[in-house]
């Protein structure tokens, strides 16, 4: 278990199409989400991916565990997400209508921007013992899976900026609110 140095966008890694996890419950894997819990958790981050931390294979994780109550200061009006450990995802939108809102990214510091992004949506995958996960959610739930996913895809929260006048930093935009700038 460590907290892992997070890359930053400029880093091919994140561009890269991350690989099937193809063995569940093995210690690598085990190791692999205990780094990225811990990486989180320091990062105060809505989720992780792994190839964030420098390992191409299709795992994310994200949300809040119940025992912590805690408001995410990154995102202090954010829905509470439930925590949740996804490998090999597949991502469904319900419908085509999409929502904008604020993202940021533990790969992209001190920086928000505006998103477009399917409100509802349709996802299975598996948690870190093979077992089957299947969701129907919205809101933010459904925007952090997205967020998330995309980086196993190799792709980072601006490159889906419609109007990049919408791209800028954290304590500009929101001079008067106590989101960390990371
Ligand atoms: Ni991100």
């Amino acid at each position: 278990m460590a907290i892992r140095t997070v890359l930053r966008m400029g880093d091919p890694v994140l561009l890269q199409k991350a690989l099937p996890v193809e063995r569940f419950d093995t210690p690598a894997l085990h190791t692999l989400i205990h780094d990225l819990e811990d990486t989180m958790q320091r990062m105060n981050g809505a989720g992780i991916a792994a190839p964030q931390i420098g390992e191409s294979v299709r795992v994310v994780i994200f949300g809040q565990k119940e025992s912590d109550d805690r408001q995410n200061p990154r995102y202090p009006d954010a829905d509470a997400v439930p925590y949740t450990v996804l490998i090999n995802p597949t991502l469904n939108p319900v419908s085509d209508v999409q929502e904008d809102g604020w993202e940021g990214c533990l790969s992209v510091p001190g920086m928000r921007g505006i998103v477009p992004r399917y409100t509802r949506l349709h996802y299975t995958g598996y948690d870190q013992y093979g077992n089957k996960i299947d969701r129907l959610v919205s809101g933010f739930h459904a925007r952090v899976v997205q967020h998330e996913c995309d980086h196993l895809d190799g792709i980072l929260y601006p490159m889906r900026i419609k109007d990049l006048k919408d791209f800028g930093y954290t304590n500009v935009f929101f001079p008067n609110q106590d989101i960390q700038d990371d």
